[in-house]
């Protein structure tokens, strides 16, 4: 039998605060007494422990000395395990700190298992590292791009108001024979080519408040001295050998192609052809270090035991199937005959680096791998990516870490791609939309609002002109910037005053009024979860319903009528439904900010918020805390939240 540990552990009074009472399930009941900070160490520890229903008799025993031994033991506890260096299966990780996988014989360092455990007492890590995927710089950004950066940077500015201390990682992916091409159809040299489209995505994530900690480049120098210290780490563990790559090659496009891209023409010649220019390909084989993939797959599957690992769960499953389905070792480096724009392979010039391998290394140059390695954010938390690039994440990824003895990623965030009116978004179709032309019709905030409200992660989304001014026109101008705008309003609060919502609120009694303030003090707490879910569209919906009812709740105490009477009553009334508006309004921005940072921003400096009470505690109204901040305030202007869009043509 389960036994709730929010029933069995709880911290005493706050007046008591070196108090604990512990309950477990045989009914041991006593007081113990420590410091709050190795106190809370260890609760967090229990609480963690899948096992603490069946030791509970144990834990209750361990009560009996004192908390100060205790937690003296578990410290020493601590300290004998971390000198310990036997081989021991992945599942018992959380209580060594040397292992060598149970799968392969070779021997890695400790760095993975150490790590883990060392996060295991720990309930919310304090330090986050998310990413997005680098972009290929052989065209400049599209509202796909936008997409996963902008969907990256709510997460993260989520976790930054949570209070942890967040790292976000985006840049450009720039090597490879495509961005050679592309430059040589730009007539620059490469290297001018790649810091021009380099450039527009800084501009996009400028633009739209892609709030990195840090741009990373393939082509710089620290990223070329991270993969060569990587791809040799690989190297002395064993992990690489020279075999041989075989594939179909196409000489006239100068590229390797998979078979589903191979068609054979109706003719008696049997010659096959590249489907997508109709180029001849032939069967060719070449020399190529290779990586033990092979090696990885019950690692693999260890790692993805945890559904969580990559999410949704739809994806988590398609990954267990290719990886069930069996792996082939691969190829890691091509001859710099034929892709001489990549990074050399070391100590054989004759070869360059495979592109995803250098570009999987971003992340770890990013956090100053390997000489500054800030390895406290180590493993990412949340590492954004394509449904088109989760085999290299999934698989990949995952496997060049544990072959480098590092841990691999906790989560994989994996969404579907955007289609345009139900297409596949290509230069073919001549359909590519540009975020900063978009950003002309809708503003950038706009633009963020509606890819982040309209997608679900699991399929496709549709972009659809239409659906963008329907969106944006009801929800940010209609329902958002109308309620505000008539809190504001001449003709109903000509001073423009926000009464205190602490004392004024209460006097509401109408069943709309109610179900408001309902609503108000529960959309803390369910918009926490849809965030931690990652499930940005059914955040806007929580906060979409709060604000229509609130929009009800002001049209049903007819404020243009009451602003008119001189009676108390009736400007007390108006003085709680402005109260209880401009509060919903307050709440709905700092729920909202995570998704358009720059309107909400304007919103709370409008509201003379200040920046420190704009987070994600004071999602909380504020008649709940009784927070001092609820004083009267008058507001100096009333600004138009976001301008009605109309008549889009240009798609
Ligand atoms: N360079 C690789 C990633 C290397 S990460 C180590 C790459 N670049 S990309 O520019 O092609 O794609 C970057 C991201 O944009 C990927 O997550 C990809 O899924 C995403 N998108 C590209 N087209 C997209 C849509 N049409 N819709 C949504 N996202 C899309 O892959």
């Amino acid at each position: 039998m389960a036994i709730s540990l929010r029933n069995t552990i709880r911290l005493s009074s706050p007046i008591f605060t070196k108090y604990v009472y512990i309950n477990t399930k045989s009914c041991n009941k006593r007081f113990i007494m420590t410091s709050r900070s190795k106190l809370e160490k260890v609760l967090q520890g229990l609480e963690k422990n899948p096992y603490f229903d069946k030791y509970a008799d144990k834990i209750a025993k361990s009560q009996k000395v004192s908390p100060e031994e205790f937690s003296q033991r578990v410290e020493n506890e601590e300290k004998k395990q971390q000198r310990k260096k036997v081989s021991v299966h992945l599942e018992r990780f959380y209580t060594q700190s040397s292992w060598s996988s149970p799968f392969l014989n070779i021997k890695v360092q400790p760095l993975w298992a150490h790590i883990k455990k060392n996060n295991f007492s720990d309930h919310a890590p304090k330090n986050m590292y998310i990413t997005t995927p680098i972009f290929y710089v052989n065209a400049g950004p599209h509202i796909g791009h936008l997409y996963t950066a902008a969907l990256a940077d709510a997460i993260a500015r989520f976790n930054s108001m949570l209070g942890h201390s967040v790292f976000l990682c985006t840049g450009t992916d720039e090597h490879g024979t495509k961005v050679e091409n592309a430059a040589r159809a730009a007539t620059l040299p490469t290297s001018e080519y790649c810091t021009k489209i380099s450039g527009e995505f800084l501009k996009m994530c400028d633009i739209f408040q892609v709030q990195y900690s840090e741009f990373i480049r393939t082509t710089e120098e620290r990223h070329q001295n991270a993969v060569h210290h990587f791809w040799n780490h690989l190297d002395e563990r064993g992990h690489i050998y020279m075999g041989k790559y075989a594939g179909w090659y196409s000489v006239s496009d100068e590229t390797f192609i998979s078979d589903a891209e191979v068609i054979q023409k109706k003719d008696i010649t049997g010659i096959k052809y590249m489907t997508e220019s109709g180029n001849p390909v032939e069967w060719t084989e070449e020399d190529s270090y290779k990586f033990r993939l092979t090696s990885f797959q019950d690692d693999l599957k260890h790692w993805l035991k945890d559904e969580n690992t990559v999410q949704p769960a739809m994806y988590h499953k398609i990954l267990s199937t290719w990886i069930e389905e069996g792996l082939q070792d691969i190829s890691i480096s091509r001859p710099i005959s034929r892709v001489p724009w990549a990074i050399p392979v070391p100590s054989d010039k004759s070869h360059t680096i495979y592109v995803w391998f250098d570009a999987l290394v971003n992340y770890l140059t990013a956090i100053g791998y390997p000489n500054s390695f800030s390895s406290q954010f180590w493993p990412p938390t949340v590492q954004v990516v394509g449904k088109d690039i989760l085999k290299f994440h999934g698989i990949l990824w995952p496997a060049f870490l544990m072959a480098a003895g590092l841990e691999p990623p906790k989560k994989l965030l994996c969404h579907g791609h955007w289609t345009i009116n139900d297409l596949k978004m290509s230069k073919f179709k001549r359909n590519v939309i540009s975020p900063f032309e978009a950003k002309d019709h809708y503003t950038p905030d706009g633009l963020r609002y509606y890819l982040l409200r309209q997608a679900v992660l699991h399929s496709n989304a549709n972009y659809n002109v239409g659906k963008i001014e329907n969106i944006l026109n009801n929800e940010l101008a209609g329902v958002f910037g109308n309620l505000l705008h008539r809190c504001l309003s001449k003709a109903i609060n000509p001073k423009r005053i926000i009464p205190d919502p602490t004392t004024s609120i209460s006097i509401l009694k109408s069943e709309i009024a109610l179900a408001n303030i309902k609503v108000l003090e529960e959309i803390s707490d369910l918009t926490r979860t849809l965030y931690e879910e990652c499930h940005l569209c059914h955040v806007v919906d929580a906060v979409m319903n709060l604000l229509r009812i609130t929009n009800r709740m002001f049209d049903y105490y007819h404020p243009w009528h009451l602003c008119k009477s001189v009676k108390l009553d009736s400007i007390k009334e108006l003085e709680a439904v402005l109260s209880l508006s401009i509060e919903s309004v307050r709440v709905a921005a700092i729920i909202l900010h995570p998704i358009i940072p720059r309107l909400t921003s304007n919103l709370l400096d409008t509201l003379q918020i200040s920046k420190e009470n704009r987070t994600w505690e004071d999602t909380k109204p504020l008649h709940v805390r009784n927070s001092l901040n609820g004083a009267e305030r008058i507001i100096s202007r009333n600004e138009v939240l976001f301008k009605k869009v109309r008549n889009e043509t240009y798609i």
